[in-house]
């Protein structure tokens, strides 16, 4: 059994990463679990805290480090990554030496109604995820843009991008296999 951490960069109820990323778990094969890491309890992280750290970054630390690798389903937010994100990041990445992210094989996609599909966010990602040490799936990049048929009523992926994600999805499960520590 293969396990990967969906990390879900948006807490919005109706937020188009998390459907995103549900029809992802669906495309993928029976041996493959995935876990779903809380970051909604997560307060701001303080470096102060790092000898005694919240309960919610334990938790996150720990399911990261279960999992043997990681996709990151992220909006945009303004040309970046958003706060909750960074600040997730940031609390399992510390202290010093003790990061939960280092040498767990990664994917990044992300889905917006904007033209750039999410792809300056992703960018940005891609180079904290470099600073985590963290080996990250480089090609097929996956800018997604949400049209009228990318989801199914049924929350599946429409024909428009499920072949594709089916794909990238494919390209990542042989990179975690060759990548796992
Ligand atoms: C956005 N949005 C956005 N979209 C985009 O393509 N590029 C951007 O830079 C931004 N910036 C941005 C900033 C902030 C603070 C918010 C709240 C939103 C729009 C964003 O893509 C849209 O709200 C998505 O629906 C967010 O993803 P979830 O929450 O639906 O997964």
């Amino acid at each position: 059994m293969t396990s990967i951490a969906m990390i879900v960069g948006s807490l919005r109820a109706e937020s188009i990463n998390r459907q995103l990323a549900v029809a992802i778990t669906r495309l993928a094969p029976r041996e493959v679990e995935f876990t779903w890491p809380d970051l909604s309890a997560l307060p701001l992280y303080n470096q102060d805290d790092d000898p005694n750290p919240p309960e919610a970054a334990v938790a996150l630390k720990q399911a990261i480090r279960d999992a043997d690798g990681v996709i990151f389903v992220s909006p945009e937010y303004n040309r970046s990554i958003s706060g909750m994100l960074k600040n997730a990041l940031d609390h399992a990445s510390r202290p010093y030496g003790k990061s939960a992210w280092a040498g767990k094989p990664a994917a990044v996609i992300g889905i917006t109604a904007g033209m750039s599909g999410t792809a300056m966010a992703q960018q940005h990602l891609r180079n904290v995820l470099a600073a985590l040490d963290m080996p990250t799936l480089a090609h097929p990049e996956a800018f997604l843009r949400l049209r009228e048929d990318t989801f199914t009523a049924d929350d599946g992926l429409g024909e428009t991008s499920r072949p594709f994600v089916q794909k990238w999805l494919d390209t990542y499960l042989a990179f975690l296999a060759r990548n796992i520590g």
